[in-house]
């Protein structure tokens, strides 16, 4: 969308296209310079033209404070069919349970939350170590490696087909479906890895319809959906399609972004190494400023926010890594300090609140404190350097490695 064909409700002067959702690859770290720079030059809130994948528009909102409030108010944002994912293959299902609102979304979550308990998760901690040692070992003699191909991206594919109990001998489909899906800027690719993905879980869906196993999908059919009934098909279609959608993606760029961290600053690499006791703590403060989702909600009514009218259907950023460098939360935002505890929304907040957040820190936590304990101090290979991708997921697109 240009700025000259504004809707009448938002002024010229608050609206912007801004680099940080290009699209594209830059050469400084954007959590250093990018975001710094926008909430030293822009007000609280702003219309962005190019905020939205295929250029569309929405509000910027660059407060915690703000955020956090539009997390907790379900009345007057929505994020019904929000993401458009059964709709671009022609179907009519939601991605339960994150493009379902309350009350719905409710009978949900309680079915789903002891599934992701802290305590369920934890029982997956010897699962997530073989799965990361497994992976490191294919590389680790060869002191050299292509982390994003051969670990970060495959790590959390690996740990979400063994909780949902599907066989692995899919994994490289699974790879190029989830970059098509999630990375492209173009309408059709998405769409058409959307169609593969959604057809492969249908296969494995209807099998199991017919004769339960013993594992996750079967076990959906017999949660409770509200109003006496049991889950249907679709739902838990838009469930497992949520899986893949929130639990792979995520865990490759969080990783991607904290091991180009770690090259750039050994000295807090040799510090996890030596003190691997920190790396639960560490973990967060990535999170905090390497959390890689901007994610949105959709006005359901006229809202005001610091005196801008948001009408209805407007879309509405949750930005997790430009809100979690507020200024006004945190000294030196872009400072990573290991001992900062500092408060992050990077797995959201309120009812849409991460439903794998225990799973995605355990994962993060297994895979440093493996690697740290196989690779001696490692550093970007000789002849490449380190690109960010800036847009809605910001995540490094290769990191090479390599130690003696
Ligand atoms: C570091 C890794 C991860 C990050 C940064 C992350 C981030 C997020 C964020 C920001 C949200 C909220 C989105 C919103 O409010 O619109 C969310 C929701 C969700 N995440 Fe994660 N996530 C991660 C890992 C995972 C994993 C491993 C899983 C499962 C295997 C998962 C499953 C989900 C689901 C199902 C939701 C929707 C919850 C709801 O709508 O009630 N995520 N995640």
């Amino acid at each position: 969308m240009s700025t000259d064909t504004l809707p009448s409700h938002v002024p010229a002067d608050k609206a912007m296209r801004l680099p940080y959702f290009a699209r594209e690859v830059v050469k400084d770290c954007p959590q250093e310079t990018l975001i710094p720079e926008m909430h030293r030059t822009l007000g609280p809130i702003t219309y962005v033209t190019n905020i939205f994948p295929g250029d569309k528009p929405g509000w910027l909102l660059t407060g915690y404070d703000d955020t956090m409030a539009m997390l907790r108010d379900a009345d007057n944002y929505t994020k019904n069919g929000m993401g458009q994912w059964s709709q671009s293959i022609g179907e009519n299902w939601l991605v339960v349970p994150t493009e379902v609102d309350p009350p719905t979304h409710s009978h949900y979550r309680k079915a789903l939350n002891p599934s992701f308990s802290p305590q369920k998760m934890a029982a997956m901690k010897d699962d997530l170590k073989r799965r990361a040692v497994d992976l490191i070992d294919k590389f680790k003699d060869r002191k050299s490696c292509d982390f994003i191909n051969e670990f970060s991206e495959r790590y959390p594919i690996y740990i979400v087909l063994d909780l949902l109990g599907l066989p692995q001998d899919r994994m490289a489909e699974f790879l190029v479906w989830e970059k098509e899906m999630l990375h492209s800027n173009d309408w059709e690719v998405r769409s058409n890895a959307v169609k593969k993905a959604v057809n492969y879980l249908k296969g494995e869906i209807a099998l199991r319809r017919e004769k339960p196993l013993d594992d996750y999908i079967s076990r959906l059919f017999d949660l409770e959906a509200g109003e006496g009934r049991k889950w249907n098909d679709e739902e838990v279609l838009g469930h497992c399609f949520n899986l893949f959608l929130g639990g792979l993606d995520t865990v490759t760029t969080m990783l991607g972004n904290i091991f180009a961290h770690l090259v750039r600053h050994p000295e807090q690499q040799q510090e996890l190494r030596e003190h691997p006791e920190r790396i639960v703590l560490a973990v967060e403060e990535f999170l905090r400023v390497y959390g890689p989702v901007t994610a949105f909600r959709i006005a359901a009514q006229e809202i005001e926010v610091h005196g801008q009218k948001i009408m209805p259907g407007d879309y509405v950023s949750v930005a997790t890594p430009i809100v979690n460098q507020d200024p006004k939360i945190h000294e030196n935002p872009s400072d990573i300090r290991f001992d900062r505890k500092a408060p992050h929304v990077a797995l959201g907040g309120g009812i849409h609140k991460c439903l794998g957040m225990h799973l995605a820190r355990f994962e993060l936590q297994t895979a440093i404190d493996e690697f740290l304990k196989a690779i001696p101090q490692f550093r970007l290979k000789e002849g490449t350097e380190l690109g960010y991708f800036v847009g809605n997921i910001t995540f490094i697109p290769k990191l090479e490695l390599e130690w003696d």
